[in-house]
């Protein structure tokens, strides 16, 4: 397991400066280019959700860098594959969840038909950084009476301190961290 994580640590690439000057953008595309790492995140991501999660129902994945994940997660295990996308992306009736970003502010929509109450969600992303995006998806969930028993990411960035404003008492795990 520790040797994989340090394989693919060295295939993570980053970007000072990106987007904007003073942000260093870690980059998880950089890591997906190479073939044998793909199947090194994949193995870790399924061995961890299995370990830490193992009545997982549904896999949520968050816009879009989620979606990498998500699907492949659930397609292994065989359930339930969610998006939760920007605004007016989803078709049907949805849930919605307005949060708050430094400047503005965003929404985030579910499918109502897809989560039944009580399903046993993890919520999967790339990356936590000041943890908003995730959160609010936390906050979509619970709106739809799904119970989050945890969220899964590749990176967090320590230094953001994101993890503080997820609700506490759902488990947080990332397999990667970045001061
Ligand atoms: C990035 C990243 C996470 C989020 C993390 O997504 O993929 O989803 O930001 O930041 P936070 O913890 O401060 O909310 P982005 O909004 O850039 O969009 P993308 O996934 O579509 O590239
Ligand atoms: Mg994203």
């Amino acid at each position: 397991y520790e040797t994989k994580l340090q394989e693919l640590k060295k295939k993570i690439k980053s970007f000072p400066d990106f987007p904007k000057p003073g942000i260093l953008f870690w980059d998880i595309f950089s890591a997906l280019a190479d073939g044998p790492t793909n199947k090194i995140l994949q193995s870790l991501l399924v061995q961890t959700i299995k370990a830490k999660f193992p009545d997982v129902q549904a896999v949520v994945g968050l816009e879009s860098r989620g979606f990498l994940f998500s699907f492949s997660i659930a397609a292994e295990l065989g359930i339930a594959c969610l998006p939760v996308r920007k605004k007016g992306k989803l078709p049907g009736e949805v849930i919605s969840y307005k949060y708050d970003l430094e400047y503005g502010s965003d929404v985030l929509e579910i499918q109502k038909d897809s989560v039944q109450p009580g399903l046993k969600c993890v919520i999967i992303d790339d990356l936590i950084a000041t943890g908003g995006s995730i959160t609010a998806a936390t906050h979509l969930l619970n709106r739809c009476g799904a119970d989050v028993i945890g969220c899964l990411l590749v990176i967090e960035l320590t230094a953001l301190g994101g993890r503080q404003c997820i609700p506490k008492g759902i488990p947080v795990h990332s397999l990667i961290t970045y001061e």
